[in-house]
C-alpha cells in the first residue's frame, strides 16, 4: 500500500512539475511581447516612426493617429493570444483609397522587426508576430499602386 501511495505521490509530482515547465515554456506570444504595456509601446513607436518617414509619412498626413496606435495594439494583443477583441474596421476598407504599395507593406515590416529587436523580443517571437500579420498584405496592398512609385 505504500509503495502505491509513493507511485502515486510521486506521479502527481511528476505531473506538477511538468505543467509548470511547460507553461513557463508555452508563454504566449502576446506575454513574450510584454503584455499590455509591451503591445501598446510596440504600437506607439510604429505609428509614431511610419508616420514621420519621409516615404511611409505620406499616408498618414490626414489620419487620426491616436486611433490607429490604439487600435493596432488592440489587433496585435487579439492575434497575439492576449485578452482582447479587435473592434476596429477591416483592414481592406480603412486602406482602401491609400494607395499602398508592397514597398511600404515590407518598408513597415521592417520598422517594427527594428524596434522589436531594440525592445529585446526574441526572434522567435518576431518571426510569430510577422508571420500573423503577413496575410494582411492582400488587404493592405493596392495591387496597382506599386506601378505609380
Ligand atoms: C500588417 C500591416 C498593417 C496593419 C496590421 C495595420 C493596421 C491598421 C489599423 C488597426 C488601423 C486602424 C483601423 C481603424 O481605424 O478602424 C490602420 C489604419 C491605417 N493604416 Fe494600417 N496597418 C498595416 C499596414 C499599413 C501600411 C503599410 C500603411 C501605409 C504605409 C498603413 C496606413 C494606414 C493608414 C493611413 C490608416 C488610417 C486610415 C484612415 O483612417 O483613413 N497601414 N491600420
Amino acid at each position: 500500500m505504500t509503495t502505491v501511495k509513493y507511485a502515486l505521490l510521486a506521479l502527481w509530482l511528476a505531473c506538477a512539475l511538468g505543467a509548470g515547465a511547460s507553461r513557463a515554456a508555452g508563454a504566449s506570444l502576446y506575454e513574450r511581447l510584454g503584455g499590455e504595456s509591451g503591445v501598446g509601446a510596440i504600437a506607439d513607436s510604429l505609428i509614431d516612426r511610419v508616420a514621420a518617414d519621409p516615404k511611409l509619412g505620406a499616408s498618414f498626413k490626414d489620419a487620426k493617429l491616436d486611433r490607429i496606435k490604439r487600435l493596432l495594439a488592440e489587433q496585435i494583443c487579439d492575434l497575439a493570444g492576449g485578452p482582447c477583441h479587435y473592434s476596429g474596421d477591416s483592414m481592406r476598407q480603412v486602406h482602401a483609397g491609400h494607395h499602398i504599395t508592397q514597398a511600404d507593406f515590407y518598408g513597415m515590416v521592417a520598422t517594427l522587426r527594428a524596434i522589436l529587436k531594440e525592445r529585446g523580443v526574441g526572434v522567435s517571437a518576431t518571426n510569430e508576430l510577422l508571420r500573423l500579420l503577413a496575410p494582411m498584405k492582400r488587404d493592405v496592398v493596392e495591387p496597382s499602386a506599386g506601378a505609380r512609385r
